[in-house]
């Protein structure tokens, strides 16, 4: 609700701006109405400063460290919840009462299977090919298998897409790395939770019985919990703008995943493994970190810094307490990379540049350092991120296809470029 303005002069003219009020975070000054009064476009590369839309799921004061799932603290939800209530709550808004939560288990768990000639579509790609790469084409491909829930305008099939993509997108996470590794499939077990079986179907094979280690499960669906949502991130709005063009679900979460595999987003984990592999040993940690505050050199220290977060990220807290219960459960904190992991941790954050600049290590520094020690390869870190993240994209994507305002994305742009000129035949040029 707006209930003050802002004044514009410009031009010898006063425009008003409405101010509207959040629940909580800054005001906002709605500008809808001045290109049309005043002639004038506002410039904001990045979005830094701008609200693309009215959301109710999730909250992030980034000073504070303060990350809300429709209100619940994180750090509630990830010590308290398990993933699957969390997608409840992000979809549903509410918290589930027992009855809601068997029905919601009950529909995700009977969606896990992929249609079986989806595994021929999986056999087209490279083997080589990169877990990623594969499921842009493969959660794209959902629509030519799903068609019967692609009609963003009835309200039943936007809700079975939602559950097909939740329930289908570990199996396909996990035959996109079966496969990458040339061993078979495994068919989703609906006897296991979420999360146990997302790791039987990454590491049992028919040869050998695999058990799940229960410790392990929760660490994953902890893994889950945290990514489900982060509100207008890079890629849940490219899920948007491309769902605000009636695009169907299938098509707009592949979109999303194309977006978070870039290493500046999702790709970050896999990137800051490979970077700490590269740093190999404690000593040469300075180097790098001289080479991270040197402006003529793009190298970046990845898994620090965050376009929100600017004191700390919480769900780096929580991660970080899971790595260490992770690597003492599996005794591997002697381990080379988690060695230099922990002691760059320490480093960047007594260094000046690191204060001044408010880099902390984000969730992705910690979430890399867990998957690997549970025995996942760096080329599956962004689909798991992809996987959890599938929720949090589906929960916006409906919440936009209800909202009666919706209108179709199209950012303006400030012209730089030549002005009007005249064609020149070839062979005058
Ligand atoms: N290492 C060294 N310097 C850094 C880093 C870093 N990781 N991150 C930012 N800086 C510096 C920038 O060079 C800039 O310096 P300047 O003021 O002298 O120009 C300053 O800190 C501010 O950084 P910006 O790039 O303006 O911050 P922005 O909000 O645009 O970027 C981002 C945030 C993209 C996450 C950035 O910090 C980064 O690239 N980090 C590494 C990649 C990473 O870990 N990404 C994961 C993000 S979390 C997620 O997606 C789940």
């Amino acid at each position: 609700m707006a209930d003050k303005t802002a004044k514009l002069h410009l031009n010898g003219q006063n425009y008003d701006l409405p101010i509207l009020s959040p629940t909580k975070g800054p005001n906002v000054l709605d500008i809808r109405k001045l290109y049309g009064q005043a002639d004038v476009f506002t410039y904001d590369p990045g979005f830094t400063s701008t609200a693309s839309c009215d959301s109710t799921i999730t909250f992030i004061d980034g000073d504070k460290g303060e990350l809300w799932y429709r209100g619940y603290p994180i750090e509630q939800l990830a010590a308290k919840s398990c993933y699957l209530e969390v997608c409840y709550l992000l979809l549903y808004g509410e918290l589930p009462t027992e009855a809601q939560m068997d029905d919601f288990r009950a529909r995700v768990t009977r969606h896990t299977m992929v249609h079986e000639q989806m595994h021929n579509f999986f056999r087209g790609f490279r083997r080589d090919a990169h877990p990623m790469a594969t499921m842009v084409g493969v959660v794209g491909a959902m629509s030519a298998f799903y068609h019967d829930s692609t009609d963003v305008n009835d309200e039943w099939q936007r809700e079975v897409a939602a559950i097909r993509l939740i329930a289908k997108l570990p199996t396909i996470a996990a035959m996109a790395y079966k496969y990458s590794i040339g061993q078979p499939f495994v068919y989703p077990q609906n006897d296991l939770d979420y999360a146990s079986n997302f790791l039987n179907m990454c590491f049992s094979v028919p040869a050998e019985k695999y058990e799940v280690n229960p410790a392990l499960a929760r660490a994953m669906d902890r893994i889950f919990t945290l990514h489900a949502d982060h509100e207008q991130n890079a890629s849940t709005s490219t899920v948007r703008l491309a769902g605000s063009s009636g695009a169907n679900p299938f098509a707009c979460i592949a979109a999303g995943i194309a977006c978070l595999w870039g290493p500046a987003h999702g790709g970050a984990n896999q990137a800051c493994l490979e970077m700490l592999r590269e740093i190999g040993t404690v000593d040469r940690i300075p180097e790098y970190i001289a080479k991270a505050k040197d402006k003529s050199d793009p190298f970046k220290l990845m898994g620090f810094g965050h376009r929100v977060y600017k004191n700390f990220d919480p769900r780096a807290t929580v991660m970080k307490e899971s790595a260490d219960e992770v690597l003492d459960l599996l005794g591997v904190g002697d381990n080379p990379t988690l060695q230099v992991a922990k002691e760059l941790e320490k480093i960047a954050l007594e260094d000046e540049y690191f204060i001044e600049k408010k880099l902390y290590p984000n969730v992705d520094f910690y979430s890399g350092i867990i998957l690997e020690a549970m025995g996942f390869p760096t080329s599956m870190f962004t689909p798991i991120f992809a996987l959890s993240r599938t929720v949090g994209w589906i929960a916006q994507w409906k919440e936009m296809i209800g909202d009666p305002q919706n209108k179709i994305g199209r950012p303006r742009q400030l012209y730089v470029g030549s002005d009007r000129r005249d064609y020149v035949d070839l062979k005058a040029r």
